[in-house]
C-alpha cells in the first residue's frame, strides 16, 4: 500500500487525475471505476482540463460508477448520474455507449446487479477503481459490515451516510434510504484501486482503515489486503 500525503485538496486532486491519466496513456481503453461524492470534485476538474488541453482523451475509455441512489430517477439532481454528467461526462469526450451508471429505478434491481456485473466482466474488469470513503469507513456504498465478498448489490444506508449525504440533496428531494453499489469482492478485483480522503472528519476512519484490524467492521480496511493500492490523502485526513 502506496500512502501520498498532500498539502491540500488541491494536491490530492492532482495526483489523482494524474494517475489516472498515466492509466488512460499505457492503456487508451482502460476500464475505470468512479466514484462521486465532494472528494472527487477537483480530480474530475482536473481530468476535464486535461482533456481540453489534450492531453488526454476518454473516446475508448469504459467507466463504471460504483453507485447509484435507488428510487431516483437519472433525471434527479440528485442522481449520481446527474452529478456525472455535470462534472465529467459532459465536457470530456468519453461514449455514452462505454458509461455504465448503475440505474436505482430499474424494475427489477436483482437484475440490474447481475447486468452491471456481467458487463464488467466483458469488459474485462476494472484497470483501476478511484475511491473516496464515508466517515463510517464504507467504499461505494458498502457499509461496515458488508461481506468481503459482496458483489454489486441493494443497501441500506447507515445513519451516519444518510445525514453526510442529506446535507447535498436539493431542497425538493428525500433522501433515499437505499442504495445499489459494487461490493467489497467486486472492488477488489479491480487491478490498480487509489482511495482519495481530504479533511479533518475522515482522520479517524483513515486511520482505523489504514493502520487498525482489517475486518468487516471497517470495510475501507479490507484494501490492506489488496497488492496494487495508493491513498491519496490531504493533511487534514492524515493527522500530519
Ligand atoms: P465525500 O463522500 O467525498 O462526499 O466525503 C465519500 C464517500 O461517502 O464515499
Amino acid at each position: 500500500m502506496k500512502i501520498i500525503v498532500t498539502n491540500n485538496l488541491e494536491e490530492l486532486s492532482l495526483q489523482a487525475a494524474n494517475l489516472i491519466i498515466e492509466q488512460i496513456k499505457t492503456k487508451p481503453n482502460s476500464v475505470l471505476g468512479l466514484p462521486t461524492g465532494h472528494t472527487p470534485l477537483i480530480m474530475y476538474q482536473k481530468l476535464v482540463q486535461a482533456y481540453v488541453t489534450g492531453q488526454v482523451s476518454f473516446a475508448q475509455v469504459k467507466t463504471f460508477n460504483l453507485d447509484e441512489y435507488v428510487g431516483l430517477p437519472r433525471t434527479s439532481p440528485d442522481s449520481f448520474y446527474t452529478y456525472m454528467r455535470q462534472n465529467f461526462f459532459d465536457h470530456v469526450d468519453a461514449k455514452p455507449e462505454n458509461i455504465f451508471v448503475l440505474d436505482g429505478t430499474a424494475e427489477n434491481l436483482a437484475d440490474e446487479c447481475a447486468n452491471y456485473e456481467r458487463e464488467l466482466e466483458n469488459y474485462g474488469g476494472m484497470d483501476l477503481a478511484i475511491l473516496g470513503i464515508g466517515q463510517d469507513g464504507h467504499i461505494g456504498f458498502c457499509e461496515p459490515g458488508t461481506s468481503w465478498q459482496s458483489r454489486t448489490m441493494v443497501v441500506t444506508l447507515d445513519q451516519t451516510t444518510l445525514e453526510a449525504n442529506a446535507k447535498d440533496l436539493a431542497n425538493s428531494s428525500v433522501m433515499p434510504k437505499e442504495a445499489i453499489t459494487m461490493g467489497l469482492g467486486t472492488i477488489m478485483e479491480a487491478r490498480q484501486i487509489i482511495l482519495l480522503a481530504s479533511g479533518e472528519s475522515k482522520r479517524e476512519i483513515v486511520n482505523k482503515a489504514l493502520k487498525g484490524e482489517a475486518s468487516e467492521a471497517v470495510p475501507a480496511s479490507i484494501l490492506q489486503t489488496h497488492d496494487n493500492v495508493t491513498i491519496i490523502l490531504d493533511k487534514e485526513a492524515s493527522g500530519q
